[in-house]
């Protein structure tokens, strides 16, 4: 053999071996290489080197010495290769690398429900206002949703189509005998005893936290409760079966119900904003008089946020207050309704759905 061409060999051995070493993608591809070029038995390298003793013997120290510098060469071509593959981090499955310009995986930040933030918020104006919050329970008995509040038994408000009752046959022996007792103010010694003995229901305004309040505190009270109710009403747009109330009940000598409109204003405006106006029709409550429905404007039109009142004479002795001493006002306000109104949503059934491309608005 002419040592030109065991040159021309080597030449193209440098040639193919760095292009291999350079493009392998993993350590599996690189690790191929070397053994197709650098393996001790079949390597390309080796294939050339039995070529050595067909050069003739003049020619063989050139020849020797070029082999030896293309052996070294492929050899730091081999470790140079390792050593990127190594710093490129592990390869991906398919052998891709990291490529630090390709946008990233939008992260998805979870974030409170609207009627959550909408509560939170509400309670803060109603902080700043002087009311503190009082909670009570969502399954409730009589006396807390009707007796207490001056709805007795034969009032359409308790009838069962108009309530979740949370045990029909229960409920129809317990309003016989609720439908025999006194009158409010003659049962509350007793009224312990006819709890117990009463059927349960989920409540249906948040008006039932007024009677648990007054009934564990003496007056002054200034309290909100804010909190689920239920009503077997059909779903439209401005209806729920489940829907929230945020209640503010205040009590003390000489409330007026002057006091009630300034508070209500003023609890309208701090949530929708100056421009809301806000206007007051005479209405009917069992549990307030006189009574108020309140309403905001929406769009040209008028729409009902809650009812209010001067709490009923009634409803403040059956939890042992003196009415002839004490007076207050009360309030109950439809919370889907004023986030609704704050935020332009049209339909109050959005906030149940869970579509997270309404809830991310939020
Ligand atoms: C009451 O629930 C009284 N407890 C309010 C009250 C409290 C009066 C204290 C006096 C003193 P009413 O049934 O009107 O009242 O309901 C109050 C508000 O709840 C309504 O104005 C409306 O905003 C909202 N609401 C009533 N029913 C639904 C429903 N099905 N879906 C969504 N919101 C409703």
């Amino acid at each position: 053999m002419s040592l030109d061409s065991f040159l021309a060999e080597l030449d193209g051995l440098v040639a193919d071996a760095g292009k291999a070493f350079a493009s392998a993608a993993d350590a599996a591809a690189l690790e191929a290489a070397r053994i197709e070029f650098l393996g001790a038995a079949k390597g390309r390298l080796k294939g050339v080197q039995k070529g050595l003793g067909a050069v003739s013997k003049e020619d063989k120290p050139a020849a020797g010495k070029r082999l030896n510098e293309v052996k070294a060469q492929l050899e730091a071509d081999f470790e140079a290769a390792k050593v990127r593959l190594a710093s490129a981090g592990p390869a991906t499955k398919s052998g891709s690398q990291f490529d630090p310009t390709l946008p990233g995986k939008p992260l998805r930040v979870g974030r409170l429900h609207p009627l959550s933030q909408t509560i939170d918020e509400l309670k803060d104006i109603m902080g700043r206002l002087g009311f503190t919050v009082a909670d009570g329970p969502e399954i409730e008995d009589e006396w807390h949703n009707f007796e207490a509040l001056n709805i007795p038994a034969e009032h359409p408000a308790r009838d069962p189509l108009e309530n979740f009752y949370l045990s029909v046959a229960g409920m129809a022996s317990g309003q016989r005998k609720l439908a025999g007792s006194a009158a409010p103010s003659d049962t509350q010694p007793n009224r312990e005893a006819d709890a117990s003995r009463s059927p349960l229901l989920l409540r249906s305004q948040t008006s039932t936290v007024q009677i648990r309040v007054m009934e564990r505190q003496k007056p002054p009270v200034r309290i909100t409760s804010l909190g689920r109710v239920y009503r077997p009403d059909a779903a439209d747009a401005t209806h729920y079966p489940m829907f929230h109330q945020i209640e503010g009940l205040l009590v003390d000598r000489h409330v007026t119900m002057a006091d009630l409109k300034s508070v209500l204003r003023m609890f309208a405006t701090s949530y929708l904003g100056k421009d809301v106006h806000v206007r007051f029709r005479p209405s009917f409550f069992p549990f307030t008089e006189p009574s108020v429905e309140a309403d905001m404007q929406w769009n040209d039109r008028w729409i009902e946020f809650g009812g209010a009142g001067m709490v009923d004479p009634n409803v403040l002795s059956a939890v042992g207050y003196d009415p002839e001493a004490f007076s207050g006002f009360a309030f109950g306000l439809g919370i889907e309704r004023l986030c609704m109104r704050r935020h332009g949503i049209t339909d109050i059934r959005e906030f149940y759905k869970n579509d997270v491309r309404f809830l991310e608005q939020f």
